[in-house]
C-alpha cells in the first residue's frame, strides 16, 4: 500500500464515527494503564514520613532518559481521547434527528455513562490544573514528596484534588464497558460480569486517588 493509500484510509477509517469511537476506546484503555502506573509511584506518598521513598522514585524518572518520549506519548494519547470525545459528542448530537444514531453508550443506562461528558470536562480542568501544581511551576531542588503532601493538606487541594478523581471515578465505571462494547469485544453471557468490573474499576481507582488528598488533610502534610 503506499503512503497516499495509508493517509486515505488513516483519513477514513479515523475520520468517521465508528472509527472515532474506536480509536476513542483504544486510547481510553492506554490511559487506564498509566493511571495504574501513576497510582504505584503515587503510593511511595505512604511508604515513609519524609517522603525518601517517592523523591526517589520521582527522581529516577526525572532522569530517565525515556522520559521525555513518555510525556509525548502521554499528551498524544490525552489529546487525542479529548478530541475524539467531542467529535463524537458532535456526531451524536447532529445524528439525533436521524435514524443513523451513533449510539452513545452501551447496556443499561447508569449514572457513570449519563455523566461522560460532564465528568470529562472536570478531569480535563483538574488535569491543567494539577500539571501547574506538580509539573510546570515547582520550585528546583525541593522535595517533590513534600510539595505534594502541603498541596494535598490545604483546603483548595483537597476539593482541588477530590473533585478530579471523584469524577474520574465516576468516568471510569463507564469507561471499561463502553469500550469493549466499542471494539466488539462483549457476549450477552458476560454482559453483567463486564458492567461489574467495570463499575470495581471506577470504584477501586476512584477511591485509590481520593485517599491522597484525604490522609494528607485529615493528616497534615508533616
Ligand atoms: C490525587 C492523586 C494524585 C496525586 C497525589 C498525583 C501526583 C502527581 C505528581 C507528584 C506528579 C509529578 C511527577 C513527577 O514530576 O515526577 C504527577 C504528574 C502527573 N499526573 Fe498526577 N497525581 C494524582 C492524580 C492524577 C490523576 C487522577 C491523573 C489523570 C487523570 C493524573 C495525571 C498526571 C499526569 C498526566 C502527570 C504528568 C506525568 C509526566 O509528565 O511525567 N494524576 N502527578
Amino acid at each position: 500500500m503506499g503512503r497516499c493509500h495509508v493517509l486515505i484510509w488513516l483519513r477514513r477509517t479515523f475520520g468517521s464515527s465508528i472509527g472515532s469511537k474506536a480509536l476513542m476506546a483504544c486510547t481510553g484503555l492506554v490511559l487506564i494503564g498509566f493511571l495504574f502506573a501513576h497510582l504505584g509511584g503515587n503510593l511511595l506518598l505512604f511508604a515513609d514520613a519524609d517522603g525518601a521513598a517517592f523523591d526517589a522514585y520521582a527522581t529516577a524518572l526525572e532522569h530517565s532518559p525515556l522520559l521525555p518520549l513518555a510525556e509525548a506519548g502521554l499528551a498524544l494519547l490525552f489529546c487525542a481521547h479529548i478530541v475524539l470525545g467531542v467529535r463524537v459528542q458532535r456526531a451524536n448530537r447532529e445524528a439525533r434527528e436521524t435514524a443513523y444514531r451513533v449510539r452513545r453508550t452501551h447496556g443499561a443506562r447508569t449514572p457513570g455513562s449519563r455523566t461522560m461528558v460532564a465528568t470529562g470536562l472536570v478531569i480535563l480542568l483538574f488535569l491543567v490544573a494539577h500539571l501547574y501544581d506538580f509539573r510546570l511551576c515547582r520550585p528546583e531542588g525541593d522535595s517533590l514528596a513534600l510539595i505534594v503532601r502541603e498541596r494535598l493538606a490545604s483546603p483548595s487541594g483537597l476539593v482541588l484534588y477530590g473533585a478530579g478523581v471523584l469524577a474520574l471515578g465516576l468516568h471510569l465505571t463507564h469507561a471499561l464497558r463502553s469500550a469493549l462494547h466499542t471494539l466488539g469485544l462483549h457476549h450477552p453471557r458476560y454482559e453483567a460480569l463486564v458492567d461489574r468490573a467495570s463499575f470495581l474499576l471506577g470504584f477501586v481507582l476512584g477511591l485509590a486517588f481520593l485517599s491522597f488528598p484525604l490522609v494528607f488533610f485529615l493528616g497534615g502534610a508533616a
